[in-house]
């Protein structure tokens, strides 16, 4: 990448015209809840209403007074936060709830939440549950499916809260034997198994850190992660299971470790037959079978580092955001429980992969901590066919289904018919996550999936937030793509440049005004990158989004703010993907934005200069895509790659993004002042 474009990335002023931000093909907005032409209503609520609760909702909501809940909350959110702590264990109290340090000059803010606590989020997630006398024993706690096999076969594997917490102990044991100690970081780079959730457990259980990588990241994407993380062992599935394929994730750990002296070990849970080189490798399996089911959580502080999780911002390199054992398990299990009104004898079933941040707080941490049963997934969503997933609600009975738009919109192309031939009366709840929900795939779930009996819960939070922020409770009346409100415990508001609340209706940027116990402490080794999260708008955590909040306090996510798009939910930011597109050889430069997409609610345009004495063929074309996949990541493949001749810059070299995605959607590209030419 051209040092002008890299240096320039992170400094792009926000975009903050509602107009050219992501989601212009299916505005979001009450009048937009009539859903497509064409489209049966007859039988839901009139455009514009709010969808209130089923009677059978009502009954067994945990929170039935969402809004005096919201009111008390705000008072007082430390005593709140206090309150939903003493629901868990610590081994020490804390001596206080909350300790806030507003940045300065000198120095990042610092947040604590139950300064000088002890505890360790796993004795939360499996010691409580598993103990002797605990009537959650021998609960199911992961319940695992794979794909289905070329006869149809599928696999499956269930562990009880005992028998996870003993294998937890023994990976944690085989670590322990390879020389990790607390602080040390671990590497994750595996396929959906039971094996993934374990071996964050056990990096937990001793106070290591976990960096669980993306499968879907390429061998380049998952070395720079291990180097910024000085990852000490890299814990990996030799191989996944996708539409029928063999995916070989070993093979990418291989490539991404050569070099990196400080990997002293590579943990491998095999499933095929692929051979180790022992001088550096440990079979999974065998190590952990050979490996003591005893072994103490670790007493830990309550701010002990838990994982760090990459993150696309807006610059070419992901940001290694770092959550805690404290104030993150406080955070996850409040949430967990009361969005999706939990109870013991529901089967949870959240579809997302754990190498994103939903995977971390709602797949494992969460869920375990309030002692659910989880259900894995592994494989596609229409894989032998479209009615994969439906078939999976039925199977196991799934109460509890939270997934994404994007999945959503795919499922709704492929027609009504798949759904409608399987039982899907034991769904309860449903939920979404990662992108604004458009009306009319909120519609189609809501009728199709949940029958007009099952609440949706649109949840809005972040990788930084760490838990939900924004979103209704089931008891609550939803508005079709809208994810509600603050949840209690939080303060939230929409705001000018200068931190003014705006008018209802109208667009501003998200922010968050006091601290919360999920939230990031820090981006690893960047405190200037932490601190911009608020310094945007002085004092005020600055979510990155754009949004509007109505005349009834309901909040609707526009878009982000800055340069980093959401394809099918994945965040991906353009500079990480122009220094992909620089890094070959025929170009020059790279520009890329965002475009609205049918399905997957953004799709990626590149806009590339090619070096002299190379002319743009539908062959370059292809190889340019090709190195994106190697350099990057599948998903980060430019579906559209235009060569130009030149790009719009500021007159000190900045590509202004925001002109491209003007031009390219016919819209005013507003101010223009300081465009070169
Ligand atoms: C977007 C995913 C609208 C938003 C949990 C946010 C959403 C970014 C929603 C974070 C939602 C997430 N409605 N937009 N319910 N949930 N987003 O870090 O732009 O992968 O800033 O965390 O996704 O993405 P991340």
């Amino acid at each position: 990448m051209s040092e002008t474009n890299r240096s320039g990335a992170d400094s792009q002023p926000p975009i903050a015209d509602p107009q050219i931000v992501s989601n212009q093909v299916s505005p979001i907005g009450a009048d937009a809840a009539a859903g497509a032409p064409g489209q049966d209503l007859s039988s839901l609520q009139k455009q514009g209403e709010r969808y209130a609760p089923a009677e059978a909702v009502l009954r067994r909501a945990h929170v039935p007074d969402f809004d005096a809940l919201r009111q008390s909350s705000i008072a007082d959110p430390e005593t709140f936060w206090s309150n939903q702590a003493r629901e868990l264990e610590w081994f020490a109290p804390w001596t206080e709830i909350l300790q806030w340090r507003e940045r300065t000059d000198a120095a990042p803010p610092q947040v604590q939440w139950f300064v000088g606590a002890q505890c360790n989020i796993t004795a939360n997630a499996l010691d409580r549950h598993a103990r002797e006398g605990s009537a959650r024993r021998n609960k199911v706690a992961l319940l695992w499916t794979g794909e289905p096999d070329a006869n149809g076969k599928i696999a499956e594997r269930a562990f009880t809260y005992g028998q996870l917490l003993r294998r937890v102990n023994q990976c944690a044991n085989v670590l322990k034997g390879l020389g990790v100690q607390a602080g040390d970081r671990v590497t994750l780079y595996m396929a959906l198994t039971p094996e993934l959730p374990i071996a964050m457990l056990a990096c937990a259980r001793i106070g290591a850190v976990h960096t669980v990588v993306y499968g879907g990241f390429s061998a380049p994407a998952l070395k720079s992660r291990i180097e910024d993380s000085e990852s000490k062992v890299v814990i990996c599935t030799d191989i996944g299971y996708r539409r029928g394929k063999v995916i070989d994730l070993k093979g990418a750990v291989d490539e991404a470790v050569r070099g990196l002296d400080f990997v002293q070990r590579v943990l491998v849970h095999r499933r095929g037959d692929t051979t180790l080189d022992e001088s550096r490798e440990t079979d999974f399996d065998s190590a952990l079978d050979a490996a003591s089911s005893e072994c103490e959580a670790a007493r830990l502080d309550s701010e002990a580092p838990l994982f760090f999780l990459y993150t696309s911002g807006t610059t070419g390199k992901p940001k290694g955001v770092v959550h805690t054992h404290g104030g993150y398990m406080v955070g996850t299990s409040y949430t967990h429980r009361i969005c999706f009104d939990l109870h013991d004898d529901d089967i949870y079933w959240c579809t997302a992969d754990p190498g994103w941040i939903t995977g971390h707080s709602y797949v494992t941490y969460g869920p375990l901590i309030n002692g659910a049963t989880v259900l894995l997934a592994e494989g596609a969503l229409d894989f032998p066919d479209a009615g994969r997933w439906w078939s999976v609600i039925e199977k196991y009975g799934v109460n509890i289904f939270y997934s994404t738009p994007t999945a959503i919109r795919a499922l709704m192309r492929f027609g009504d018919e798949f759904p409608a031939k399987y039982d899907l009366s034991s769904l309860r709840v449903l939920g979404s996550v990662g992108e604004p929900i458009n009306p009319e795939a909120w519609l189609w779930f809501h009728k199709n999936i949940g029958h007009e009996q099952t609440p949706i819960v649109d949840t809005w939070w972040q990788t930084e937030t760490g838990q939900f922020m924004i979103a209704t409770v089931p008891s609550y009346p939803t508005k079709p793509g809208s994810p509600g409100k603050p949840l209690p415990g939080i303060e939230a508001a929409v705001v000018d440049k200068e931190g003014r609340e705006v008018e209802p209706g109208k667009g501003g940027f998200l922010i968050i005004k006091k601290p919360w116990p999920g939230m990031m402490r820090a981006i690893y080794k960047d405190p200037e990158r932490y601190e911009k999260y608020w310094t945007l708008i002085p004092g005020l955590y600055a979510a990155g989004d754009v949004a509007t909040c109505d005349e009834d306090g309901y909040f609707r996510v526009m878009g982000r703010a800055d340069d980093v798009m959401n394809v099918s939910g994945y965040r991906i930011g353009t500079a990480e993907v122009e220094s992909a597109l620089v890094s070959f050889p025929a170009i020059a430069e790279a520009a890329v934005i965002g475009k609205p997409d049918p399905v997957k609610g953004e799709s990626i345009k590149a806009f590339v200069i090619l070096r002299q004495g190379h002319e743009p063929s539908d062959e370059l074309l292809q190889q340019v895509k090709q190195h994106v996949r190697e350099e990057l990541s599948p998903i980060a493949v430019p579906g559209e790659i235009d060569f130009v001749p030149s790009l719009p810059k500021t007159r000190s070299g900045k590509i202004m993004r925001r002109v491209l995605k003007a031009k390219e959607l016919g819209v005013e590209p507003g101010d223009i002042s300081t465009l070169e030419d």
